[in-house]
Order: structure tokens, then C-alpha cells, then sequence
């Protein structure tokens, strides 16, 4: 009986050349694991002839004790390396600039609108919204447009093209009807606006779309004239274009006041001298307003002898495509960031 005693040579090139840790757990499990070669040997020590077994005793202690304190020292070089590579991976430099996030901002339209709130807020009116679906009652009838008006009519060429719903209802084509609703409601003396949007059968292009904004704006009292709503409005325009702005009134016609106009302004483009978008007339259309008609107050119950007011609606995109200098409507409900992004 012989028992083969491995080299020490040989051992330790196996432990240097185990690459990690499990490779250098099969050379443990090899030598020193249950069926291991130097425990398997000095388990056979035994059977050895008496004067051989004390030598191989000795050298397979040794070798055992050689082989445990190099797979300790192996051991802890292989966790060293996994540690270094660890912090390599979490490694952070804190001196790296930050990388900033992109925050999103409201929508130039939003942007209006609030500033058209503030405006008119400062000046004591209250921010009233209603319904986008209406029916004809406070669409048309209420605001003294009779069924004949064209613009009830949904194919006229009349500055009203109606979206009708059905069960008789319909997209509101203005902002206008809440006037009807807050005055049932409400008792005057009242000052309200009602921005909101609205929705017109139109074939769009760089001035129309079928779904914009209005601003609707009412003032009721006892004695309430023009001259206030013109205090009022030119107070608006120069706080909204934050300079001052030239404006005129010229007659026209709304069933729901009398007498009727509508507001220009000097051009904030060329300032008045003429261009292209006031087509070289120095002024633009901005709004429809005038004095309410005594129809609207009968059909909300109120005595037109008692009171008096003013109403006024305007384009709330058109003042934005002002104000931002921008040549198509369209660029709004685009959601092209490039054009947002700019705002
Ligand atoms: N509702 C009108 C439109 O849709 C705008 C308007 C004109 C509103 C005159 C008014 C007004 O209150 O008095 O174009």
C-alpha cells in the first residue's frame, strides 16, 4: 500500500491560477474536501507498514497546512479584486456638472388666459366658467338671436357656423351664453369674465380654427356707459401688451347689444404704419362689444330700467398671436415642441 502525496509545486499553481472563487473551491473540495486527496491520504495513514507512516504523516500535514494557508491568502485576493470591481462600478464623481431636468411649462394659450384673469381681477371682475355643450336657449335665443339670424344657420358665411348636437344641443359657438346663466343667478351690480373655449365649423387655416378661445366680458350696473368699458379696456391692453395702445370703436351690429361695435387697436406689429397683418391699414380688429341690449336683461328677468351695462367678447388666441408675434393659429394645438419650447 502507498499513498501519493501530491507536489507542493503543483498545489500551489493551483491555487494561483483559480480565477475566482469557485475555482479555487474545486481546488479546496480536490485536496481537502471529504473525498479530498490529503485527507482520503491521512485517512490510509493507517494502513501504512508502521515505518513509512510516520514520514507520510508528516508530509501530508504539512502539505495541509500549506495548501489552508495559501487557499486563505488566495481567498482573500479574490475578494479584494470583487470589492475593487464593485466600487469601480458605483463609483460616483461629484464634481460632474448636474444633469439638468427638463421641466415642462404652461401652454402659451394658458399663458394668456391667466394673464387676461389677473388683468381683469385687479379691476374687481370674477373668473366664471360654463358649459361647453349648450342648446339653443343660451346660444342664440337668450342673447336676442332669433331662429332667422344667420348665424344659427350651420352653411351661411356668417361669422357663427354652429356644430348642433344631437336632442337639440350644441357645441357653444361663443362664450357669450354664460352671460345668461350667471345673470339668472346672479343679482347685479356684477363684473364678470368668461374665458373658455368654443368651436365654430370652420375650414382652418392660418387664421381660423373650428375649436379656439373667447373671452367674454360683462358689466352690469345702474349706470354703467361706454366710457367705463373704454377705461376698462384700454386699462387691459396697456397692462396685456405692456405699453401703450391706441384704440378705436366703429359701429357694427350684435343682436345682444345696442348700440353695437367693434374695437381696433393701433397695430402692435408695425405700430400703426401699416403691414402686413393689419394689411396696411395701421389698425386691427380685436373684439365685439357694446351696451346690452334690453332683450337680454327681459330674458333674464331683470327690468332693462333699472339697469345698464356693457359686454365685450374677444378671441383669446388672437391676442396671444399678438402679443408672441406668431402667424399661425394652427401652431397652438400643434403640440410641436419646437414652437412650445419657445414660450
Ligand atoms: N359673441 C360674439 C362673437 O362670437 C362676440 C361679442 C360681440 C360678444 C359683442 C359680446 C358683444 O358680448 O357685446 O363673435
Amino acid at each position: 500500500m502507498t499513498i501519493r502525496i501530491p507536489l507542493k509545486k503543483e498545489v500551489e499553481t493551483e491555487i494561483k491560477s483559480a480565477k475566482n472563487l469557485k475555482e479555487l473551491d474545486q481546488v479546496f473540495k480536490k485536496y481537502l474536501g471529504k473525498n479530498g486527496e490529503i485527507i482520503i491520504g491521512l485517512k490510509s495513514l493507517r494502513d501504512l507498514p508502521k515505518e513509512k507512516r510516520a514520514k507520510a504523516g508528516k508530509e501530508l500535514n504539512i502539505l495541509k497546512s500549506f495548501l489552508e494557508k495559501e487557499l486563505k491568502a488566495r481567498t482573500g485576493d479574490l475578494e479584494d479584486k470583487i470589492k475593487k470591481e464593485i466600487k469601480k462600478e458605483e463609483w460616483i464623481d461629484i464634481t460632474i456638472p448636474g444633469r439638468k431636468p427638463s421641466i415642462g411649462h404652461l401652454h402659451p394659450l394658458t399663458q394668456t388666459k391667466r394673464k387676461f384673469e389677473e388683468i381683469f381681477q385687479s379691476m374687481g371682475f370674477s373668473v366664471i366658467e360654463g358649459p361647453e355643450i349648450e342648446n339653443e336657449w343660451y346660444n342664440f335665443e337668450a342673447l336676442n338671436i332669433p331662429a332667422h339670424h344667420p348665424a344659427r344657420s350651420t352653411f351661411c358665411l356668417s361669422l357663427c357656423r354652429t356644430f348642433y348636437l344631437k336632442g337639440g344641443n350644441l357645441l357653444r359657438s361663443h362664450t357669450s351664453p354664460v352671460q345668461i346663466r350667471y345673470m339668472e343667478k346672479h343679482h347685479p351690480p356684477l363684473r364678470i369674465i368668461v374665458p373658455g373655449r368654443i368651436f365654430r365649423n370652420e375650414a382652418t387655416d392660418a387664421k381660423h380654427e373650428f375649436n379656439f378661445y373667447h373671452i367674454e366680458g360683462l358689466m352690469v350696473d345702474k349706470s354703467v356707459s361706454i366710457a367705463n368699458f373704454k377705461a376698462i379696456l384700454q386699462e387691459f391692453l396697456n397692462k396685456f401688451f405692456q405699453k401703450t395702445i391706441k384704440m378705436r370703436l366703429r359701429p357694427c351690429y350684435f343682436p345682444f347689444t345696442e348700440p353695437s361695435f367693434e374695437v381696433d387697436i393701433e397695430c402692435v406689429v408695425c405700430g400703426g404704419k401699416g403691414c402686413s397683418t393689419c394689411l396696411g391699414s395701421g389698425w386691427i380688429e380685436m373684439m365685439g362689444a357694446g351696451m346690452v341690449h334690453p332683450n337680454v336683461f327681459k330674458n333674464v328677468g331683470l327690468n332693462p330700467k333699472d339697469w345698464q351695462g356693457f359686454a365685450f367678447g374677444m378671441g383669446m388666441d388672437r391676442f396671444a398671436m399678438m402679443k408672441y408675434k406668431i402667424n399661425d393659429i394652427r401652431f397652438f394645438n400643434s403640440g410641436d415642441l419646437r414652437f412650445l419650447q419657445q414660450f
